[in-house]
């Protein structure tokens, strides 16, 4: 006589020798109203990051064909496996040294790059030279040509932030390199951002992508103006990064931020079922995070996995404290999928 388990077990190995799976081997305790993510809260200490790319500059060079960029993916403990910074996003941290060259190529997988360190170099977007400065954001779009070079003096640092793993995990990843090692550059004129609230006439190239390039002295501008009016309760002085051609996020898959922390600014605790990476870019001050307490200050990175409950404090009584970050909601908003709530809606209190 058979028990009800072996029973089970032999309609399972039935149906499994038929590439066939029941739907009653699924856990229900798993299934739970809020959402689960292996990704956890990390901190990132600019010392250790910059320290491990002065020793990468000393043993590695750039090469067309070998290590085409110098740079050092921010791992996060729950993403080992992958090496990379959550489950849709890679942070990296890259180096070039005067009279390098980063080689061209592109690929599916969209780039921003925010810089954090030095003057001299540039990059090349569709023929656009886009001369780098500190606190800039420049964003490589989808399957656009890109290549780097330095003509300054000292090491230059920035941030280059990806949608990786999530074109990875749609399995649509195409990467091509250019036919030299850096592309023609053209006159200026393609970049959107030079035109403000007007746009140029052109003919046939509507659908050419388009370098953009938000230069820090404009974004700063726009964070002290903002800085005089009521913040936002749980993000502070913050503005997003929009593209001016579609009103939309910086790109498809990734949105940007710049928020400022008033000196002894303390902001409400919210969470939301996007993830985000925070650089401070200026300044110092801590984020709990789920109860635990990330404190930072100037160059480190740190992440606060979706659906945690997260809150930012300017430790400083004098000085502001500037906070950049990457976020992967615009792609749970193209699928309705994104959600948050406050302490408040929660009913927790505060
Ligand atoms: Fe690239
Ligand atoms: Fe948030």
């Amino acid at each position: 006589m058979k028990t009800e388990t072996q029973d089970l077990t032999e309609l399972d190995n039935f149906l499994a020798d038929r590439w066939l799976s029941g739907l009653w081997k699924l856990d229900r305790h798993e299934r739970t109203p809020d959402p689960q993510t292996k990704v956890v809260p990390h901190l990132w200490k600019w010392d250790d990051v910059y320290d491990s790319l002065r020793q990468a500059r000393d043993r590695i060079g750039i090469e067309k064909g070998r290590t085409e960029r110098r740079t050092i993916r921010l791992v996060n403990p729950g993403m080992r496996h992958i090496e990379m910074t959550s489950h849709t996003m890679l942070l990296a941290c890259q180096m070039i040294q005067p009279g390098e060259v980063a080689p061209a190529h592109r690929h599916t997988m969209a780039a921003i790059r925010f810089i954090v360190q030095g003057q001299g170099a540039y990059t090349v977007v569709n023929g656009e030279k886009l001369m780098m400065a500190e606190g800039d954001l420049i964003l490589t779009p989808q399957w656009t040509w890109h290549d780097h070079g330095h003509e300054g003096r000292e090491p230059m640092v920035w941030l280059d932030g990806l949608d990786v793993p999530l074109i990875q995990s749609l399995q649509v990843i195409s990467y091509e390199p250019y036919s030299e090692e850096k592309q023609a550059t053209h006159a200026s004129g393609q970049e959107a951002s030079l035109f403000g609230m007007t746009r140029p006439v052109r003919s046939g190239d509507g659908a050419a992508p388009t370098p953009l390039h938000y230069r820090w002295k404009d974004t700063y501008r726009s964070l002290q103006a903002l800085a005089d009016t009521p913040a936002d309760p749980y993000d502070g002085v913050a503005l997003d990064y929009v593209n001016p051609l579609t009103g939309g996020s910086t790109l498809p898959t990734l949105a940007c931020r710049a928020q400022m922390l008033r000196p002894g600014e303390r902001t409400r605790a919210h969470r939301h079922n996007s993830t985000s990476i925070y650089h401070a870019f200026r300044g110092s001050g801590a984020t709990v995070i789920n109860g635990e307490t990330l404190e930072w200050s100037k160059g480190d990175t740190f992440i606060v996995p979706l659906w945690s409950w997260h809150e930012h404090a300017n430790r400083s009584a004098e000085d502001e404290a500037i906070l950049f970050s990457m976020h992967d909601a615009p792609v749970l908003e193209a699928f309705g999928l994104h959600r948050q709530e406050s302490l408040d809606e929660s009913g927790m209190g505060m």
